[in-house]
């Protein structure tokens, strides 16, 4: 039996499809303990590096279950052929590979419909490696882009597929924890960039936006409208989407807010971003909010979706959405708060275009977990680090 490979994509459907399948990840462990492939429902997972296989080959062979399907996962991709061939040679008879090691992992975009309607499509793109989700909304021959990773190559292939041009691409704010796609794909489709003052002073070549303003396609479509919500960023901006939807960036998540404490300034960012609370808060509640990352699968609805009602939101983040004075709020945040990655110093200076990284350094930035969130994941992650 050949050893055969798969792609990011088949093993996101394989968890989806919940198959019985057995991940081998050859990276060492601390590598495997930054950054892990996830899935939306439990399966078996093990670690056992490919050092380990060349050196103790027996051993190692006898903690990969026998009979099952083994879907090795390693850097790049050619430890894990290595391991492959040896789990061939010992008889194993279902081994594939990863195509392009656990990074196409971390790219990995998948997309989902939110909504179809005759006037307009909006898609939730999830990329489960990051945690994070972007939108593409498309009306006519027409599309908007909202927080595209730097994959940019999936955006103008999925507009090319949906006879759209990719027209305006909105960044909710200056990203510290991914290198954002919208400088390169205005660059290459022409579509105009829009960004908050995050922007100013940066080299992003970013148009301005104003609170309140609308934006239309140039038929029909839906309108999009602009709203300030500064807080997670002092420019951090929510638009929302023919009244109905509201794409929140890192402002409000479906579990938890996003942390104002990322530019060092916590105090002036918490106020700012209690004063968005307040402001968000007078939303309808039947708006359905539409997050920028996600902490845990079960966030989704039944559909896999990150889309939930506002009231829904505000019910599961109750602790924060209670907090109507300005000293409890800042308390609380104080109370939340952890050390950032020391990349995301350097990922903002990415998307500001103040620094040109090479294409394996912004890989290596931009792989690993969101770390946006005040709340439920840094307690996780904290919980992990000490123990
Ligand atoms: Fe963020």
């Amino acid at each position: 039996m050949a050893l055969s490979s798969y792609q990011a994509k088949d093993l996101f459907q394989w968890f989806i499809d919940k198959e019985d399948i057995v991940v081998l990840d050859v990276r060492n462990s601390t590598d495997f303990n930054r950054f892990q492939v996830e899935s939306p429902y439990p399966f078996e997972m093990i670690n056992v590096s490919y050092y380990d296989f060349m050196e103790t080959e027996e051993e190692c062979v006898a903690k990969v279950p026998k009979g099952r399907a083994i879907r090795i996962v390693c850097a790049k991709e050619g430890s894990a052929k290595y391991v492959g061939e040896i789990l061939l040679k010992h008889g194993f008879d279902d081994v594939c590979y990863l195509t392009g090691g656990i990074k196409t992992w971390g790219n990995l975009l998948v997309p989902k419909v939110v909504k179809e309607s005759d006037d307009y499509t909006l898609y939730q793109f999830i990329r489960p490696g990051k945690a994070s989700c972007s939108y593409g909304l498309c009306s006519g021959e027409e599309m908007m882009l909202f927080d595209p990773s730097r994959n940019i190559e999936f955006y103008i292939d999925f507009a090319q597929k949906k006879n759209c041009k990719i027209i305006k691409t909105f960044e909710t704010h200056l990203q510290a924890d991914y290198i954002a796609g919208s400088r390169q794909i205005a660059e290459k489709t022409g579509a105009d960039f829009f960004g908050g003052a995050d922007f100013e002073g940066t080299k992003a070549g970013n148009k301005t936006v104003t609170e309140g303003e609308i934006h239309t396609f140039s038929k029909s479509g839906p309108e999009i409208k602009v709203l300030f919500t500064p807080g997670h960023t002092p420019g951090s901006l929510t638009f929302i989407v023919d009244d109905s939807y509201m794409i929140s960036g890192d402002t409000v998540l479906i579990q938890s807010i996003g942390r104002p404490d990322l530019g060092g300034k916590v105090d002036e960012w918490a106020v700012l971003l209690f004063n968005t609370i307040q402001k968000v808060a007078k939303l309808d509640e039947s708006l359905y909010v539409l997050p920028g990352h996600y902490m845990d699968w079960n966030e989704a609805n039944e559909n896999l979706i990150f889309c939930q009602t506002f009231k829904d939101v505000q019910q599961r983040n109750k602790e924060v959405f209670s907090l109507t004075d300005k000293n409890d709020f800042i308390q609380y945040i104080k109370d939340h708060m952890r050390k950032q990655p020391p990349e995301y110093a350097l990922i903002r200076l990415a998307n500001g275009n103040m620094e040109q990284y090479d294409p394996d350094k912004q890989e290596e930035l931009d792989l690993g977990k969101n770390e946006c969130a005040a709340t439920a994941y840094a307690q996780a992650q904290a919980a992990k680090e000490n123990g």
